[in-house]
């Protein structure tokens, strides 16, 4: 019973290594070419390999990120688990970024970046932070975790997701009556959601809207989730004061879109979290564990949900 590792050889190492230790019974593999595709029961990899279907005794598929929406999961065998990677890394590097994204919109920096630019010295009236209200949307192990970072700073917190959530200190909303309650009472969005034909666009003009005015937007799902023309009016007519964008569609963003230079942007390269190999290894061995004595993994894709 192989391990497949199909990824960059650096983490590839890091990954050998633990095995190593942890799993020694579990041959570990990183070349497709040179392995008995029958033996391979575990394979790691960030999108499906076009020949799956020679891995025939797989048992579980794991994405090397936290998403999935690059699977084409319809193309793999229903008895293959397929299961997101759920880390510590990852986990602690979305709480840096959003807290980051957050209390940059709070404290204006995309203003005042513009204004050091013009040696403008010159103050913006604060907001306090009881006044500043966040919410998430998606309230997965992500934007759980990134409402407990928030929670010392004192902003007044709501979440929302598909299906009811309990959290203490913040008030969780579900359902589309649900949306349109956080969106109403919200001055800082922050989209956290996987990407599912649900979601698909949901970020377009109407959710704008549906703002109050001068409300901002921490963009750290995925780029299809984002309708770019609608966010670029927002900010232009001043409904929306300002936005972080980590995802955008296509990626790399273009040369010469509008984002790269907009002065309420500011934009950064999807790199708001990324997967940290000694902990995702830590987490693959755990649900190799796991599923070893037939428990559920981690992380595990419900495929009608899509995530
Ligand atoms: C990054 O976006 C990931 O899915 O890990």
């Amino acid at each position: 019973m192989t391990f497949l590792f199909n990824s960059d050889a650096e983490r590839g190492a890091i990954f050998a290594k633990a095995f190593s230790r942890e799993l020694p019974d579990i041959p570990f593999a990183t070349d497709p070419a040179a392995v008995d595709p029958e033996a391979v029961r575990y394979l790691i990899t960030w999108t499906v390999p076009e020949d799956l279907s020679r891995y025939s005794n797989l048992e579980i598929l794991f994405s090397i990120g936290a998403g999935v929406d690059q699977f084409r999961i319809d193309a793999v065998p229903p008895h293959v688990q397929v299961v997101r990677m759920v880390e510590d890394g990852i986990i602690r590097m979305m709480q840096e970024y959003v807290t980051l994204a957050v209390l940059a919109l709070h404290r204006n920096l995309p203003a005042y970046l513009e204004r050091q630019r013009d040696e403008n010295w010159q103050a913006i009236a604060p907001v306090q932070a009881a006044e500043r209200r966040v919410g998430v949307l998606g309230l997965g192990m992500l934007g759980t975790a990134v409402l407990d970072r928030l929670m010392p700073f004192g902003f007044p917190l709501s979440g929302w997701s598909r299906s009811p959530h309990e959290i203490e200190g913040v008030k969780c909303l579900n359902g589309r009556n649900g949306l349109d309650a956080l969106l109403g009472s919200t001055d800082i969005l922050i989209c956290l959601l996987p990407l599912t034909d649900e979601t698909r666009g949901l970020l377009n003009a109407q959710l704008f809207a549906r703002l109050p005015a001068g409300a901002a937007l921490v963009h750290v799902g995925r780029g299809p989730q984002l309708d770019h023309q609608a966010l670029l009016q927002a900010l232009d007519s001043g409904h929306l004061s300002g936005a972080v964008i980590d995802v955008t569609d296509p990626e790399p963003l273009p040369a010469g879109h509008s984002f790269w230079r907009h002065p309420k942007i500011l934009l950064t390269p999807h790199i708001a979290s990324v997967t940290q190999p000694e902990t995702a290894a830590k987490a693959v061995i755990e649900n190799i564990k796991r599923h070893r004595s037939g428990l559920e993994p981690f992380g595990l894709v419900d495929r009608g949900r899509g995530y």
